[in-house]
């Protein structure tokens, strides 16, 4: 597929992309649009793919077949100026936060500001102080990350995920190992930047509620299908037996 005239709407597309491990395959033919300005919620129990659906679309994997188009661009064609390129208009949110251990938490969300934009340092520093007020969390930049809590240090990364203003923030289990209200913090405070910034949200979690209280579409995957996908009413009200089961929670699913 080409980078011409008639491209698929979507922030994200998937067109017929299969993508396996060895004899493996994790993606089976999964066609999808993550719509741009919204918050897509990827749902699906361990081992179905939901990292590897964005590691395509970062161009950190590759599919044997079918293509991912972000933003217009199709990524495996990219040379790869181009891919280092369309990565600056994304942001990342890994599911262990990823901070640098030994830097204070000011220059942790700093380093894409300071590496990348190249930005000069009283610019850095104003940029930082208006990220940690927007997540939250004025005064603590002086620390090192290992001096906050679990869901500090989720709101440090969110704050670096959107440093350089991309387009498409994508986020691997945001609320993996917090407890339930620091969860709904969490929720809370993406739900705030997505109104606030209109970006694209690319969400993965296991957990159902967060879901609930993120996500305008929903997406399923399972046994490498995208089994559901549309408006999270319509996902949520699905009467399919597998989809029900993961949402319901059935321990024999
Ligand atoms: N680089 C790799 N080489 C071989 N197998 C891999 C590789 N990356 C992932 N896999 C396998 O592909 C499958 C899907 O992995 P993936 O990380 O996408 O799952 P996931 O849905 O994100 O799971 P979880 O919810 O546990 O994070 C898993 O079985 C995993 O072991
Ligand atoms: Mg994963």
């Amino acid at each position: 597929m080409s980078e011409s005239a008639a491209m698929p709407e979507g922030a994200i597309v998937l067109d017929h992309v299969t993508k396996s491990y060895g004899d493996r395959v994790i993606l089976d033919d999964v066609s999808c649009s993550i719509p741009s300005g919204q918050t897509t919620v990827l749902l699906g129990p361990s081992g179905t793919g939901k990292s590897t659906l964005i590691r395509l679309a970062v161009g950190l994997a590759a599919q044997e077949k079918g293509d991912v188009i972000v933003l217009g661009k199709n990524v495996q064609s990219l040379e790869r100026k181009e891919l280092l390129k369309l990565r600056q208009r994304f942001g990342m949110l890994f599911q262990d936060g990823a901070l640098f251990g030994s830097i204070s938490v000011a220059d942790n969300i700093g380093f894409p500001l300071k590496h990348v934009a190249k930005k000069p340092a009283p610019e850095v520093d104003a940029r930082v102080q208006e990220l940690l007020e927007l997540v939250g969390l004025p005064g603590v930049g002086g620390r090192t990350p290992d001096a906050l809590s679990g869901g500090q240090r989720k709101r440090v990364a969110l704050a670096r995920a959107i440093a350089l203003e991309p387009e498409i923030v994508f986020f691997d289990e945001p609320t993996s190992g917090l407890d339930p209200q620091t969860s709904a913090s969490i929720d809370a405070l993406i739900n705030e930047m997505q109104a606030r910034l209109g970006l694209s949200f690319v969400v993965i979690t296991h957990d159902v509620q967060s879901a609930g209280a993120i996500a305008h579409q929903v997406g399923m995957l399972f046994g490498g299908k995208l089994l559901a996908y549309g408006p999270k009413d319509e996902v949520f009200a699905s009467t399919d037996p597998t989809v029900r089961g993961f949402l319901d929670r059935e321990p024999n699913l």
